[in-house]
Formats: C-alpha cells, sequence, structure tokens
C-alpha cells in the first residue's frame, strides 16, 4: 500500500495521520490533471469547459455521497471542516431561541464545541456538554441522553475522538434526540478514514468532514439533509443559489481541490471501508498492545480494540509529550504532541497543563515494521527515565 502514497518515500513514519494524511496516488493526479486540463472555469456557463466543471462537482458530490450513504443533494464542499461548521451554526444560530439548549460532549475536537458555543451566544440558548467516562475514555450514551429533554434543539456529537481514538455509540442519541424533535450534527472528521460510515441508518441530520484526513487535499466536506439545508436561514450574497448545497459554497468552489475529493472517495470505496478497517487494525493491535506493554508507558482511550479507530494517546513517565515527540522525530518518526484541539478531553483527563499527550494515529500507508520503529524508541525512552 505504501507505493500508493508518494509523500512517505522519504523513509519516514507518519503517525501524525490524525493531523492529516498523505495524499493517494490518484488523488494526486486528479488535482494536477485537473489544473493542466482545459475545464479549468467557473461552472454554470454554456461552454464546454463550464460544462465539465458542473459535471466535476456533480460526479464529486456522488462519490462523497456513496461513501457516506448519504443523498449526494446534500453534499456541500468547502474549506475545512472547522470553516464549514462556524457557516453551519451561524445559521442555526437563527433558529435558536433564548432557553433553546443545545448539548455537545467534551469527547469533542474544539471545532465542534466552539462554533456551537458561538451561536448559543449569539441566540441566548444554552450550551451545555456532556462529560465522557476519564476513566476508560468511552462515551456512555446514556451521559448524553440523560441531558436530552424538550428544551434541545441540536445534539453534536463526535463520529470519534481525535485524540483517544474513541468511537462512541451514536445510534441510542440519535433516537433520543430525534424523540424529543431536536437534530444531530456528527463530526466524523477521525472517523471517516476508518470506518463505514452510514448516514441513512444513522439517520443524523449532518455530518462533516476533512477529505484531507482521509487521502485527499486540504478541503472539508458537509452533508446536510436536502430539505434541513433548504431551510436554514444561511448567510449568503444574494445572487447566489436559494437551494441546495450552493447555499454553503459561499464565493469560488475550489474546483482543483474537489477533482481530488473526488478520487479520494473512490479510492476509498475501490478499497472498500470494512477491509480498511480489517487491515488497519491488523496494525494498530500491535501497537497499542506494544504501549500498554512498556514499563512507565500510560495509554489514553480504550484499552481494546472495540469502539474506537486506529489512534493512539499516551505518556511516558519523566517525559513530557513535546520530548517524546521529539525525540521520534530524530529517529524520522512523524507524531503530534499536546492536545491537538480536544480542549475539553485533555482537561477532563487533569492533562491541561501537562503538556498533553503524545498522539499516534494509522492510515493506510503504515505497516508492522512503522509501529516496530516507534516502539522501539518509545521502550528506550521509558527506560531512561
Ligand atoms: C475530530 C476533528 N474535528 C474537526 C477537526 C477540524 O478539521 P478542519 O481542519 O478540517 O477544520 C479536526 C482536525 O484535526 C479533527 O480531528
Amino acid at each position: 500500500m505504501k507505493h500508493r502514497f508518494p509523500g512517505v518515500a522519504d523513509g519516514w513514519s507518519r503517525f501524525d495521520a490524525p493531523a492529516g494524511t498523505q495524499m493517494v496516488d490518484q488523488a494526486i493526479d486528479a488535482v494536477a490533471g485537473w489544473m493542466r486540463s482545459p475545464a479549468m472555469a467557473c461552472s454554470g456557463g454554456w461552454f464546454d469547459a463550464s460544462e465539465a466543471t458542473g459535471e466535476l462537482v456533480g460526479r464529486a458530490r456522488a462519490s462523497v455521497g456513496r461513501l457516506f450513504h448519504a443523498d449526494p443533494a446534500g453534499v456541500c464542499f468547502g474549506p475545512n471542516m472547522t470553516s464549514l461548521t462556524f457557516a453551519f451554526s451561524r445559521a442555526v444560530a437563527e433558529t435558536l431561541r433564548p432557553g433553546d439548549r443545545v448539548i455537545g460532549t467534551r469527547l469533542d475536537h474544539e471545532a465542534n464545541v466552539s462554533p456551537w458555543r458561538a451561536a448559543c451566544l449569539a441566540s441566548g440558548a444554552d450550551h451545555v456538554l456532556a462529560p465522557f467516562d476519564a476513566g476508560s475514555g468511552t462515551l456512555p450514551p446514556e451521559l448524553v441522553v440523560d441531558l436530552i429533554d424538550e428544551r434541545t434543539r441540536w445534539v453534536t456529537l463526535p463520529g470519534a475522538s481525535n485524540l483517544l481514538g474513541t468511537a462512541p455509540d451514536l445510534a441510542p442519541i440519535v433516537d433520543a434526540a430525534h424523540a424529543v424533535g431536536a437534530r444531530v450534527y456528527v463530526d466524523a472528521v477521525a472517523l471517516a478514514p476508518h470506518r463505514r460510515i452510514d448516514v441513512a441508518a444513522l439517520g443524523c441530520d449532518a455530518i462533516v468532514s476533512s477529505p484531507y484526513k482521509w487521502y485527499g487535499p486540504h478541503s472539508g466536506v458537509l452533508w446536510v439533509d436536502p430539505d434541513l439545508l433548504d431551510s436554514l436561514p444561511v448567510f449568503k450574497v444574494r445572487p447566489a443559489p436559494d437551494l441546495g448545497p450552493g447555499r454553503f459554497e459561499t464565493g469560488m468552489p475550489n474546483y482543483e481541490a474537489i477533482a481530488g475529493v473526488d478520487a479520494a472517495a473512490r479510492f476509498l470505496l475501490d478499497e472498500g471501508m470494512d477491509r480498511v478497517a480489517e487491515a488497519e487494525m491488523e496494525v494498530f493491535a500491535p501497537l497499542l498492545r506494544g504501549l500498554q506493554s512498556i514499563d512507565g508507558v500510560t495509554v489514553y482511550g480504550p484499552s481494546g480494540l472495540q469502539g474506537r479507530t486506529p489512534t493512539a494517546a499516551f505518556r511516558v513517565e519523566g517525559v513530557g509529550p513535546a520530548d517524546v515527540a521529539k525525540a521520534l522525530a530524530a529517529e524520522r518518526i512523524a507524531v503530534w504532541d499536546g492536545h491537538n484541539y480536544a480542549l475539553e478531553v485533555v482537561d477532563t483527563l487533569g492533562l491541561g497543563d501537562q503538556g498533553g499527550v503524545v498522539r499516534a494515529g494509522l492510515a493506510r500507508y503504515l505497516d508492522l515494521d512503522d509501529v516496530q520503529r516507534l516502539l522501539g524508541v518509545v521502550e528506550r525512552l521509558a527506560a531512561w527515565s
């Protein structure tokens, strides 16, 4: 699989994948091919290039729709998850009233917290964050369900934690929200690279993801239930479309990125997400077990392979996370340290002022040799400290 990813040809072990993956060859080719082609144009005109651009966007919506088992008519493209979520929550804010509630979780990345806090501040609604179980790193559904009542308008959930890898069971929460007429927004950024997502089965009202975490270019994808999409009071310029995904695609879309998103989605569809999940867990199991077995290493998040993605968070006793990351980098192993924008998670774990954690996450281009390299360095650091 490594040969499909030119970005790892330099021999580095790139465990920084949860922050952004290397692009797959066919997505790189699609971006470059689009930019080289005469089709570079704005969509909506009567000439060939403009029609080809419109077709590209339609193709990409269809691919993303297939990837998430969602109606392509709800697929909106944007710069990244954070910008799309701010745009979405700003529209939702217009529909909230004082006394309404938006319920989020402390397991979320800050990009699924701050935009909702801002929407509540602007509208006078209450923003409530459900805790997660700090000991196991899991989010038992009842911790969210118990907060949902008739005041609740939106429930905002993590598909998976970008820091701990926890992938909570969302279905009971979605059902409880819908039972009181609330809607559900899912941040699937850390889930989409690793698991099959079936929006039709899950029944969420909106879901958001970042294709640069699944082998595509830097960009964001937001799916909104098409009826909801058309009814939201979106901030847009007057001539922009009044219906459909164009409502959230403010200004000129990044067509070359959309070409890459289409190709990256097709890569995952061809691979098959169930096969991706299985192959990744074969590499992740030794990583998780290896870290857990080193004296002086504390691993956070779910202790087993169930209910999680292949992302590990850990600390080495006596060595700060940044120093662990530097030592790994000296051996050409890339990881991130700190809070990784999961502010509520590190605070819950009491690590907010301790440098957070070291995060090592898998992608399709990492194999057992990479795992052994990482474990070797961590073992050495733990033995010295
Ligand atoms: C779980 C999660 N949500 C949201 C984001 C923000 O994504 P973006 O960089 O596309 O705004 C990230 C980025 O790391 C993430 O990991």
